[in-house]
């Protein structure tokens, strides 16, 4: 993960919000190469999941909306976090993220460890506990350790467990929900009436909207609709760079089916269809897992819930969750609106409320994911032919900030520095493309492989003096071969359009 946020930095993809202040916990800002790549992830989402299916429509809805639809939706009263305050360090953590258990030797409990939720948390706290009992000088067998989340520590343990911080006793507050919505105030008056929520999910925006659809377009059940926007919550331990932060981009669908239609089939083919699109853009199927949620977990509304889970530097975590909400969000609006959420159905001819299956991706964690899937660091011949190490970013050329870079041979040559600069001119009406004339080609191609960019095309004398063809170097393999304009054009439509 270091590696990656420190290329991110470099390299202008992303930087810390607010940084010439310190930075700012939880929010960051994207470059220029990060936000070509997250306008090229949300336009491969849109149009594949909008643009070329008939089934779904777009929606744009404001951030802040009326407050009672949060209030409907159920996110005033149930959308909070449980944490846990130390008094001393003032940190503050997730309860379900801070784990403790008693040391307990020969049978008598001689103290507490704990510890933040990690990969290694097991052997930290086993190691804890050692030296409680070294320092203790307590003889006999300890016993083995069972952490515990602390929201599920007693009142009575709350001043025993220690804080991570301090690593003493007594600091720790009792576990307390925690309102993850940002308050904000609309119009003149600063009382409680003035209240208003910055959205914590798109999704209540096309719950909102769903009436106008149905009434405006020419839907027909089953049908979708989909929307990017950003997101806000107050998360308490924002964390894992761009993974969990407070403000944040989502891409959702809630796809509307019939009460009565197969729902089962319908999710299966919709975490398919979500599977495939993260494949098709550069994620390696092995490291797409599937966390299909026990149904004495799933919320009481809920009929099932997959999460894909994603290979993340720090772990396999969550990417993709897809859920069949059923009719409850829906309803929800007709009981707090008085609006009759009812479509007539041609096919059956029946009236219903219908049900919901719910695809809600991040745009900033598929981001993530694709840095993790394309970072690679490998060796390839330079110049001289020598095996050289290189960092490159394999990027699928459908999402790459950069597609191609145009380089005239040498640059104190007008005539190869007149032609590439036509090509690039040409190319740029049509994509992100770059141009570079100053150095040794082959430190230009490494400059470009660095960032990701998929295509070299180099202008040299072949290309003035004999055929016009230029060559095209494939960034993964580092091969060239001479192609003409119009293969070169065609051949980029294929890989960057397809
Ligand atoms: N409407 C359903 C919903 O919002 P969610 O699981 O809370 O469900 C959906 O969020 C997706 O949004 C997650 O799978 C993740 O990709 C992204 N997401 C949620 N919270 C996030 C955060 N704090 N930072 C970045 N992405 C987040």
């Amino acid at each position: 993960m270091e590696e990656i946020v420190g290329l991110c930095k470099r390299r202008g993809f992303i930087f810390p919000s607010s940084e010439i202040y310190g930075g700012y916990n939880g929010f960051y800002d994207y470059g220029p190469l990060g936000v070509e790549l997250r306008n090229n992830i949300k336009q491969a989402w849109w149009r594949d999941m909008v643009l070329r299916r008939d089934d779904i429509e777009g929606l744009d809805s404001t951030i802040i909306m009326h407050p009672d639809i949060w209030k409907a939706s159920g996110h005033v009263d149930g959308f909070s976090d449980p944490m846990v305050d130390c008094r001393e360090s003032k940190l503050r953590y997730r309860a379900d993220q801070l784990f403790f258990a008693p040391v307990i030797v020969a049978g008598e409990t001689i103290g507490y460890v704990s510890v933040v939720e990690c990969p290694e948390q097991q052997e930290i706290a086993e190691k804890a506990a050692a030296d409680i009992k070294r320092k203790a000088a307590k003889q006999g067998t300890l016993e083995p350790i069972v952490l515990k989340d602390y929201t599920e520590s007693k009142p009575e343990e709350y001043d025993l467990v220690p804080s991570p911080a301090t690593g003493k006793p007594g600091s720790l507050t009792a576990p307390r929900e925690f309102k993850l919505m940002f308050e904000t105030k609309v119009g003149p008056l600063a009382d409680e009436s003035a209240v208003a929520y910055l959205r914590p999910e798109t999704a209540q925006g096309i719950f909102a909207n769903y009436k106008n659809i149905v009434d405006t377009g020419r839907v027909k059940i089953p049908f979708g609709i989909a929307q990017i926007g950003k997101a806000f919550r107050n998360e308490i331990t924002p964390r894992n760079f761009i993974f969990r932060s407070r403000e944040f981009e989502q891409m959702e669908i809630e796809y509307f089916i019939s009460p009565s239609a197969d729902w089962k089939t319908l999710h299966r083919e919709w975490i398919d269809t979500c599977i495939d699109w993260l494949v098709s853009i550069g994620l390696p199927r092995e490291d797409i897992s599937e966390d299909i949620h026990p149904e004495d977990k799933l919320a009481f509304y809920s009929r099932a819930t997959t999460d894909l889970m994603f290979q993340f530097p720090h772990g396999e975590q969550e990417l993709w969750g897809v859920a069949c909400r059923g009719d409850y969000d829906l309803m929800q609006h007709q009981k707090h609106s008085g609006k009759s959420m009812t479509i007539f159905d041609e096919a059956s001819k029946e009236k219903f409320v219908p049900h919901v299956i719910e695809p809600s991706l991040g745009v900033d964690r598929t981001l993530l994911a694709v840095l993790t899937a394309a970072y690679t660091q490998d060796e390839v011949p330079n110049d001289k032919g020598v095996a050289e190490k290189r960092l490159v970013l394999k990027f699928s050329p459908k999402i790459a900030p950069v597609k191609a870079a145009i380089f005239p041979l040498l640059k104190n040559k007008p005539e190869l520095v007149e032609r590439a600069q036509a090509l690039y001119k040409k190319l740029q009406r049509r994509w992100n493309v770059f141009y570079d004339a100053s150095g040794a080609i082959g430190r230009r191609y490494r400059r470009q492989d660095e960032i990701g960019t998929p295509f070299g095309i180099t202008i040299d004398f072949d290309t003035i003096e004999k055929d016009g063809t230029v060559t095209l170097r494939d960034r993964d393999t580092c091969e060239q071969r001479r192609v003409t304009e119009d293969e070169l054009i065609q051949f980029l439509e294929e890989q960057i359009d397809g």
